[in-house]
């Protein structure tokens, strides 16, 4: 597919945005004062599908590895911290400015010819033709001060990355956790970057998360590693059910290499905008450790008692870190474009034949895992349809709709990506049955309610994306 292509599943930005919206997943920051560029706030669904992504990143990592362990790293580290990992220099986006229309540019995003000509490309799709300023550096760190004196002493940044909060900690968690090499530090937490494009949504924005994970391995192993963390990076996305021919591979060229980065490759996915990066697999070397060392005085090699052989002094070595770095936020920018689909369906509980707009998460996924509907308000459907909610919602989250025509109720649950429905009726009272929907097929079965909770477990379980 080409970089201009939209996914087949019709899903565009605009699309994307309003729903997220209307259903409360994200919201602009601070909009009743005109919205604060860069940075979007997670409404109620929007909280709880990011929840559910970080859970299984972190499941994926942690409690599916013995020899991976977590951290939580503070926001604000100390100053020399990003000396030594190379951002007060080299984390840089070069800049030019138009000096009639006042707009912003990347210099390695606008056409060479408007770099030669020193003419304004326009932007917003409005001509103009002021002259731009030299190329210069800008750094990407936001810079704060920190106690009551704003000096060059009191200089504070907020973390570009997370990844620097681990291997600051990495002999703390081996002198407490008795981690041996190979072992890795899972993270997952804010960062910040002042973004000077931050279009396309929440793809990139000022204020992020992200989930990194730093794998300290023996020199010498790194590129086998590294391969195997590749192989691991994208079953991931396998196990969630994302459409594999919308993530592709991008091996870092010499020019696009990071400060740090011995060698890199992006997992790419197919956004509407185009194929976009995702997440970065990166062999970083011995690069942050030996920097660290270097900076704080500190000795920051391993030392390797397993091969300690008698009559020989024990090895020692600094080890190369193996970093697999997703944005949370992005990701969940991904799943909400991977899973919205529009499809036209014959109607539903009588309605005549419509479009409906679903998004068909992993179940696991899915902010809303269960929603339970009595047919009617009356006749003791609602106390029976609640007292079932009940009991779910020990197991699941759940969502409760006794209001309107059941087939637009069905449509609400679609578009939040709600896989499964529970509808109570008059013969639910009689027998105990309930009907059990499914929002991809929308085939409903019969089922006694004291088998919902089961049922549902292993159609979780056993999911497999039909169609879309
Ligand atoms: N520790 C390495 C690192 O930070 P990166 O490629 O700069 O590497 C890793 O970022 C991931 O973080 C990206 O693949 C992307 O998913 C996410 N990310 C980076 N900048 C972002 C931004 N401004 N907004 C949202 N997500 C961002």
């Amino acid at each position: 597919m080409t970089e201009q292509q939209t996914t087949d599943n019709q899903a565009t930005m605009e699309k994307i945005t309003s729903l997220a919206k209307r259903r409360g997943f994200v919201f602009q920051s601070s909009e009743i004062y005109g919205g604060q560029n860069g940075a979007w706030d997670y409404g109620p669904l929007g909280i709880e599908l990011k929840n559910r992504i970080a859970q299984a990143w972190w499941k994926e990592m942690t409690q599916l590895n013995d020899d991976i362990v977590g951290i939580d790293a503070a926001i604000l580290m100390h100053p020399r911290t990003w000396e030594a990992s190379g951002h007060v220099e080299n984390f840089t986006d070069p800049l030019v400015d138009c000096k009639k229309c006042k707009s912003r540019f990347r210099a390695d995003q606008i056409p060479e010819e408007n770099l030669l000509t020193k003419k304004c490309p326009g932007s917003d799709g409005k001509f103009c033709d002021g002259e731009l300023t030299d190329t210069r550096k800008f750094n990407l760190m936001f810079k704060t001060h920190i106690g009551p004196a704003e000096d060059t002493a009191s200089i504070i940044y907020l973390r570009p990355e997370t990844a620097q909060g681990i291997y600051i900690n990495y002999k703390n968690i081996i002198q407490s956790s008795r981690m041996k090499i190979p072992f890795g530090i899972a993270q997952i937490g804010k960062a910040f970057r002042n973004e000077i494009v931050t279009k396309n949504f929440i793809f990139r924005t000022c204020e992020f998360e992200q989930m990194e994970m730093q794998f300290f391995v023996k020199p010498g192993t790194d590129e086998q590693w590294f391969n195997e963390w590749r192989k691991r990076r994208w079953a991931f996305y396998e196990k969630l059910g994302v459409k594999m021919d919308h993530l592709r591979w991008h091996q870092h060229g010499p020019g696009e290499l990071a400060h740090y980065a011995k060698d890199a490759y992006d997992i790419e996915y197919l956004f509407p905008m185009g194929w976009r990066e995702l997440e970065g697999v990166h062999n970083r070397s011995d690069y942050d450790l030996s920097r660290h060392a270097q900076y704080s005085g500190k000795d920051m090699q391993y030392i390797d008692q397993e091969n300690n052989n008698a009559g020989t002094s024990v090895p020692r070595y600094t080890p190369f870190i193996i970093e697999t770095s997703a944005g949370l936020t992005r990701t969940l920018l991904m799943i909400l474009c991977d899973a919205y689909d529009e499809e036209k369906v014959s109607g539903e509980a009588g309605s005549a034949e419509d479009w409906r707009t679903v998004l068909r998460f992993h179940p696991s996924l899915a902010p809303v895992t269960v929603a339970v509907l009595p047919l009617m308000k009356k006749d003791g459907l609602a106390e029976m349809a609640k007292d079932i909610q009940k009991v779910l919602k020990e197991d699941f989250a759940t969502d409760y709709d006794q209001g309107g025509a059941i087939g637009r109720r069905y449509r609400r649950q679609d578009e939040a990506g709600t896989p499964f429905c529970i509808t109570i009726d008059y013969q639910s009272k009689e027998d105990g049955t309930v009907t059990l929907r499914f929002r991809d097929s929308m085939e409903q079965v019969r089922i006694p309610k004291d088998e919902i909770a089961s049922r549902i477990r292993q159609e979780i379980k056993t999911y497999k994306r039909s169609s879309s």
